[in-house]
């Protein structure tokens, strides 16, 4: 099993297991795998007890409450020091982390399952402390986490992950991309933007602002106009939404008509396109949108963006836009 399979493979296994006895020898490489971890400025503040006797292991068993992983034949305890690595920083944290999860790899990697008990035993009703004085642990160590080590008996089950792009991404923050926006595409953005803007519509009934009305032949005449830049926002090739940027004297930068498509809502990617939408205009000496007051979401979205409101305008009842305007500041 090379590194990257095991690391594909490892989950953490809370069922049952089987009672067959771990060799000393695997639990020695599992233990040497963690010690060959990394730690801050080497100075390996991580230690081990694996346990393999059955009458110490019903001991420790006896305090961790409730159960954990009581029928593997043996665990190994992870005890770590408080010593500061360099100036006033401690690292011990990082440094068990590290040597756990190459275990946690490690005994994948020989066929064993295992899960990380951390928070079950470092709790307020202090099991750790409690396994600590069964196993005579000094004072200055302390008893973080323990590893059940053995063969499964029921087939592990993979933990529900994020997708990759939710949290992973090349060159900066967000996956989302800009992408400049021509005529041809305009039938595609125009059926975006009504699809988009439609629950807007149905909810304030604002048949004469609202971009869920706006024709297609207006939405292409737009097209036309030097100042006005057109962008798709697209997410792995996908275009999920769009921007529209008006050049007003003074270098000043509207963005108008921005939307995600509803399936791609609430998830931070207008936030990603706007950020990156500023950074295409350096010489902006403000940029300005509007919104409608009522929608608290986009009114939180703008501000985190550090829009600042300027006017508010009446519409109609129910219904009021704002006008926010961002200065960019230069040295
Ligand atoms: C610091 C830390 C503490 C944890 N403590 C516990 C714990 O006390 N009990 C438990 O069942 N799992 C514990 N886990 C395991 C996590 O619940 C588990 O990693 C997470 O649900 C993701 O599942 P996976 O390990 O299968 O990817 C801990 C994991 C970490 C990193």
């Amino acid at each position: 099993m090379t590194a990257l399979d095991a690391i594909k493979a490892r989950t953490s296994y809370r069922d049952k297991f089987e009672s067959t006895p771990i060799p000393k020898s695997d639990l020695t490489k599992i233990m040497e795998a963690g010690l060959s971890a990394p730690s801050g400025c080497n100075k390996q503040t991580t230690s081990l007890i694996a346990v393999d006797d059955p009458e110490l292991l019903a001991k420790l068993h006896s305090v961790i409450t409730p159960p954990a992983s009581e029928t593997a034949p043996a665990m190994i305890c992870v005890l770590t020091q408080k010593i500061i690595a360099y100036k006033d920083r401690y690292f011990n944290v990082q440094d068990y982390s590290a040597a756990i999860q190459n275990m946690l790899l490690a005994a994948v990697a020989l066929g064993y399952q295992s899960c990380w008990y951390e928070g079950h035993i470092t709790d307020t009703d202090a099991i750790g402390k409690k396994m600590a004085d069964i196993l005579n642990i000094p004072d200055d160590y302390e008893l973080v986490c323990f590893l059940p080590i053995g063969i499964a008996s029921q087939p592990p089950k993979p933990a529900d992950k994020k997708e990759f792009h939710e949290r992973a991404w090349f060159n900066g923050f967000g996956e989302v991309t800009i992408k400049k926006a021509a005529q041809k595409d305009s039938e595609i953005i125009h059926k975006m933007q009504v699809e988009s803007f439609t629950p807007v519509l149905e909810k304030y009934q604002d048949n004469e602002t609202s971009p869920a009305a706006e024709t297609l032949e207006r939405f292409k005449e737009r097209f036309y106009t030097a100042k006005i830049h057109h962008y798709l926002i697209e997410l792995k090739n996908e275009t999920i939404g769009y921007v529209r940027v008006l050049m007003l004297p003074g270098n000043v930068y509207k963005l108008s008509s921005l939307f995600i498509i509803t399936s791609h809502q609430g998830k931070g990617y207008a936030q990603q396109a706007i950020k990156q939408i500023e950074k295409l205009y350096p010489q902006a000496t403000k940029f300005v949108l509007t919104t409608i007051k009522q929608e608290k979401k986009l009114c939180h979205l703008y501000k985190k963006l550090s829009y600042t409101p300027k006017r508010e305008e009446h519409i109609k009842s129910g219904m009021d836009l704002i006008h926010y305007e961002k200065i960019i500041k230069r040295d």
